[in-house]
């Protein structure tokens, strides 16, 4: 392969990248649809499949197919194409209500934790419902300004930044930056100095708590309670240094009592920060809140959360008058109890077959790009039979995805009725580390995103992957060479097989949609094999 000139071959690439953008981009806007049934022709779905967290938004047709807020999932995939993933809009703003509503404290600064779903529509809808973002890099500070949050609104919170995070982030005048080791306080000092600017910090502290099975002895978060008053001191004592806020996040916190603790420990630290001198104006307790499928085998068993905020309020009132402390702006940053029960994924059954004793059922979506908390976390998906919801169950089946991989188990021996090829399967509540684990394993694309609207509307809010960015990060080092090789390329990530999705693979849809791109990369194939053949004589 000979190789181009940087600037030539980053111009063409560069142009083919924009045609190829505003071409599919123009087809992308237009796929919202409008077919929600009308509330008499809905159905309840049958109770031998329904759950109370899903009464509000799902419903069945007469023949037995799942209605999203009244839109069939037989539309969805006629338009979409299976595998997707369904947002349920109005599921995902009542979270977002319900726990801005349950600390009855006057000043409470929710933050949605964007890691969780980073979508930004998703993180958008959040901003609308009155929530600030907790950003754990640059990308998701980004996204945060991209969805019109105000600098301000965000806060940057990881285990390690480098310089250029953190300058960045303090140049833009994010909220704080929590601020996670001595090492790291060091280097916010250093950056602060260079730009003769203040920047404000949180300290996340391990408050090294134990409560009953609960512990964050192991974790790796944050500066231990035990060297918590050293960093203050460093903190107050640099003049480029602003200390506002203090901070704690816990994981799979299923016991709110953690929270209480946690409060106690940070508000005696922002007493003595206070004798210092500092002005703490916030208390951040992180996220770690159960979601709502009451199930241990997901993220623990979920608890009132109304009774919860109002207990921790009065915990944290009783403990600002104990440390004689104003109150500080209380910030909690809920990630997976706002998204998980607020999305399904779609697949389509494409084989099933008994191996020995089993019924298996392959279907065309996967663990790798769909559901990959199932690896990290273990956790286990309720899986529904969406278009056979009437029919009687008969038959335990366990449900695989399609990569080439024998632990891409969706759900293990789960009774259905008799399931075939073409059948749609939903995976319910896979909203919370989804689509931010899903990988391209085997290089497959991963799945759009649609939004089910309360108005019985469905609107793309992220399209399905494209091989030209999947492989871009490779052939543009490749640097690839004359314009024909380019074309070659160009043509072999351009054939786009979603777009005759739903329609029979007629003589006429081949001349129309795949003709010319096929054309072209046979031709090409055909003179690469002549070239070669040339130069070996
Ligand atoms: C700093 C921080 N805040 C909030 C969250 C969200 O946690 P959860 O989804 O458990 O609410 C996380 C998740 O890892 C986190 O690291």
């Amino acid at each position: 392969m000979t190789t181009l000139p940087d600037s030539i071959a980053s111009t063409i690439s560069r142009e083919h990248a924009q045609h190829h953008a505003s071409s599919e981009q123009a087809s992308d806007q237009a796929t919202t649809i409008s077919p929600s049934l009308s509330k008499k022709k809905r159905h309840p779905v049958s109770k031998r499949h329904l759950k109370d967290r899903w009464k509000s938004f799902l419903s069945q047709d007469a023949e037995g197919n799942l209605l999203v807020e009244g839109v069939s999932v037989k539309e969805l995939d006629a338009k979409f194409g299976a595998p997707m993933y369904v947002l349920v809009e109005r599921e995902l703003r009542d979270r977002l209500r319900t726990f801005r509503n349950a600390f009855p404290y006057p000043k409470f600064r929710p933050q949605f934790a964007c890691k969780v779903n980073s979508n930004i529509s998703i993180i958008k809808i959040a901003k609308e419902e009155g929530f600030e973002l907790d950003a754990s890099s640059v990308g998701e500070i980004i996204l945060g300004l991209l969805a019109d949050y105000e600098p301000h609104q965000i806060t940057f919170t990881n285990l390690y930044k480098t310089y250029q995070d953190i300058a960045f982030a303090a140049m833009i005048g994010v909220q704080s930056i929590t601020t996670d080791s001595m090492e790291e306080l060091q280097k916010i000092a250093m950056v602060g100095e260079n730009l003769d600017i203040r920047i404000r910090i949180f300290l996340r502290i391990n408050p090294l708590i134990k409560l009953g099975q609960y512990s964050t002895l192991k974790q790796q978060y944050g500066i231990p309670i035990t060297e918590a008053k050293k960093a203050i001191e460093f903190a107050v004592s640099h003049p480029h240094i602003e200390l506002i806020g203090l901070h704690f996040h816990g994981r799979y916190i299923t016991n709110p009592q953690v929270y209480c603790v946690a409060a106690d420990k940070l508000l005696k630290l922002a007493a003595h920060a206070t004798e210092l001198g500092a002005n703490i104006q916030y208390l951040d307790l992180g996220g770690g809140f159960p979601t709502n499928d009451n199930s241990q085998v997901r993220y623990g068993r979920s608890y009132n959360l109304q009774k919860a905020g109002v207990m921790i309020v009065e915990k944290l009132q009783k403990l600002l008058q104990k440390y004689n402390l104003p109150e500080p702006t209380l910030i909690f940053e809920p990630g997976k109890y706002i998204v998980a029960n607020a999305m399904i994924g779609l697949v389509k059954v494409v084989s099933s077959k008994k191996m020995g004793k089993e019924n298996l059922v392959i279907t065309n979506g996967s663990v790798y790009n769909m559901i990959a908390d199932r690896f990290v976390s273990n956790c286990q998906y309720e899986v529904l039979p969406a278009n056979k919801l009437s029919k009687p169950i008969t038959t335990k089946y366990s449900v695989f995805g399609s990569t080439c991989d024998c632990i891409d188990v969706m759900a293990k021996n789960r009774w259905f009725p008799k399931l075939e090829e073409g059948d749609l399967l939903s995976i319910m509540d896979c909203g919370a580390y989804s689509v931010v684990f899903a990988s391209n394993f085997n290089s497959l694309k991963r799945v759009p995103i649609i939004l089910a609207k309360e108005n019985g509307t469905a609107k793309l809010i992220r399209r399905r992957d494209r091989y030209a960015e999947m492989f871009a990060p490779e052939l543009d080092v490749l640097k690839v060479a004359d314009p024909n090789e380019l074309k070659y390329f160009y043509n072999l990530h351009r054939i786009n097989f979603e777009k005759i999705w739903g329609e029979r693979l007629t003589p006429e849809v081949r001349e129309k949609k795949l003709q010319k791109p096929l054309q072209a990369i046979l031709s090409h194939i055909q003179r690469t094999r002549e070239q070669q053949k040339d130069s070996l004589l």
